[in-house]
């Protein structure tokens, strides 16, 4: 609860508002009507609060209804303005306010006002009052919101695992519970399992309307599901949901997962047909070229987008800028950077950071650090982590030095961090200093992240991990990967072990866990079962590596299979040898 200093600021805060926010509140209201008709058109939050004690000095009793009303009230402007700061301590002031009274009038035996309260709580972030009201609340003032509502409101805050306590102990489940469960999967990060909760969903006889298909869609785009995507694209049809009012939001979906599928022939088709295109979905079909290697035709159609007179936002100048990286167009993406002013946005954090890819892709090694350097705020470690990268590709010591020791002081536990600086060490024969980065390393314990490969097939996502061996084929994956080395070898592979040096987290030798990076092992499983006609289509969690890079262009030829690679950064499409990032990524 707030102290009473708090109030009497807040109140001030109130009083000042009066004149101008609170518009039709300047006489005390005396029975309940104005009050509630005020509250219920959903004001500011301050403006919500002064009718309640407008209210209480003119000691009308305030009834359940007026608490729900001021609870939605206050619920509705949090989670509408994302305003930090000031604004923030008033909200927490104000529903701590409103608890008291609500408590004090006994309106909380209502569990409509029980539900006000909880949604508030959510609303603004905070889950352990939440908790408290509804651990506390007898079982007659809760109902199937109230615990949709805990659901919810642990998933928008990425508590995967409490939103599940308390799913599981629901006493029945709706549409919407489920709705929200799967949302909490998504917004956790796991994906392959928001798609198990669908399966489960839909096996319980529910029928998915808009906002859980979206959520689907996410997932889709994330693993990479292109065949579970389509098969929502079809049902969205049939059911004729496509043409309710949450239409753009369902097709900018389905244009996301096209493009993250690498599918844009189906992703334009989608884009075309949308009636009322808006920026979201734009940013959508930007992003989705760019990512798929065609910078310039995502230039072409950022420029159509402001032709046909819509407003870029924040997010467009991202995907622009990620566009002229992945085209080398230094000169151009400065120069939309500089523009941006022009369109009344200022560069954020991800702005310059984008700037900075595209510097140093280029080879602009000391533009690139200069403007990580020189930015108004402090750099994110992934935007050092481009860096680094691009130090790597072009082999810079000087700058590549400097940042891998940021990387490593931002990040002492990510093993990863080591190993990029370790393998530009080997690299350049600097031995003493590789080993002194190892012995570091060893110290403090830090383990590199678990590459991870997802295939599609036969309506489940496999999952495999470097050296898995928990696969039903395992045998048989095997197998083929010692059969393709040696038909490689005879076209002219050799092992690139110079990226992996220090790849390993066991004893295996170098050569070893490279042949079973988790990518060969979708690629393998993915030659094994899938027909010669279909493309072989994985998603990786990391980077691919450059071994495994050159190893999937030479199967790509020797096998004739169209392979789609997406990794953390870009899409590879590899065909008769060759990739469609012409190895720049
Ligand atoms: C800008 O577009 C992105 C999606 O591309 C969206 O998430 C974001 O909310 C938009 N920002 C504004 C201020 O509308
Ligand atoms: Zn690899
Ligand atoms: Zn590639």
């Amino acid at each position: 609860m707030p102290t009473p200093r708090r109030h009497l600021c807040f109140l001030r805060a109130l009083v000042g508002l009066r004149s101008t926010g609170a518009a039709g509140f300047s006489s005390a209201p005396t029975r309940g009507c104005p009050l509630h008709a005020a509250l219920a058109r959903r004001g500011a939050p301050a403006a919500a609060a002064l009718a309640l004690f407008s209210s209480i000095r003119a000691a009308t009793l305030p009834t359940p209804y007026t608490f729900s009303l001021l609870l939605a009230s206050l619920a509705a402007s949090s989670s509408r303005s994302r305003t930090p700061s000031a604004a923030v301590c008033d909200r927490l002031a104000a529903a701590g306010l409103a608890h008291g009274q609500a408590l004090k009038h006994g309106a909380l035996a209502h569990p409509v006002v029980t539900n006000c309260l909880l949604k508030l709580y959510c609303a603004l972030g905070m889950l352990s009052d939440a908790r408290r009201v509804f651990d506390t609340s007898g079982a007659t003032s809760l109902d199937a919101f109230s615990w949709n509502t805990m659901v919810s409101g642990y998933g928008k805050c990425g508590d995967l695992e409490a939103a599940r306590e308390v799913f599981v102990r629901m006493p029945e489940r709706g549409l919407v519970s489920w709705s929200a469960m799967i949302d909490a999967c998504i917004r956790a990060g796991e994906f392959s399992e928001a798609l198990r909760m669908f399966d489960q969903m839909m096996g319980n006889g529910f029928r998915p309307d808009a906002v859980v298909l979206s959520s689907v869609l996410k997932a889709c785009a994330h693993l990479g599901a292109l065949e579970r995507g389509r098969w929502v694209h079809r049902f969205l049809k049939a059911e004729g949901l496509g043409r309710s009012p949450d239409n753009v939001m369902l097709e900018t979906a389905l244009v996301d997962m096209y493009c993250k599928c690498g599918c844009m022939d189906e992703a334009w088709w989608v884009f075309d047909g949308v009636q009322s295109q808006d920026v979201v979905l734009w940013n959508a079909m930007i992003g989705g070229l760019a990512m798929n290697g065609h910078g310039k035709r995502a230039l072409e159609l950022f420029r159509r987008m402001l032709d046909m007179g819509f407003v870029p936002n924040e997010s467009t100048f991202v995907v622009v800028l990620c566009a002229c990286t992945h085209t080398g167009r230094v000169d151009e993406g400065k120069e939309i950077f500089r523009s941006m002013c022009d369109h009344g946005i200022e560069p954020r954090r991800e702005h310059y950071g984008c700037l900075a890819d595209l510097l140093g892709r280029a080879g602009l090694l000391e533009e690139a650090e200069a403007v990580l350097l020189d930015m108004p705020m402090e750099p994110h470690a992934s935007q050092w982590g481009a860096l680094m990268s691009s130090c790597l590709m072009h082999n810079n010591v000087g700058v590549g030095e400097r940042v891998g020791k940021k990387l490593i002081e931002l990040e002492p536990d990510d093993g990863g961090r080591y190993v990029v600086l370790f393998n530009l060490y080997a690299v350049n024969g600097l031995w003493e200093d590789a080993k002194a980065l190892r012995k570091m390393m060893e110290e403090r314990g830090a383990k590199k992240e678990t590459g991870l490969s997802f295939i599609e097939w036969n309506g489940l996502v496999h999952e495999f991990r470097s050296g898995d061996t928990r696969h039903p084929q395992t045998r048989q994956i095997y197998a083929l990967l010692e059969d393709m080395e040696q038909r490689l070898q005879l076209i002219g592979y050799v092992k690139d072990t110079s990226q992996v040096l220090m790849d390993m987290d066991d004893e295996e030798d170098k050569g070893n866990t490279l042949s079973y990076h988790s990518e060969r092992l979708a690629l393998a499983f993915g030659i094994l079962n899938t027909p010669r006609h279909m493309p072989i289509r994985i998603v990786k969690n990391l980077r691919v590596c450059r071994d495994c890079h050159v190893y999937a262009k030479l199967v790509s030829k020797l096998y004739q299979r169209e392979i789609i690679m997406r990794d953390r950064h870009r899409f590879h499409l590899f065909r008769g040898g060759v990739c469609s990032c012409n190895d720049f990524w």
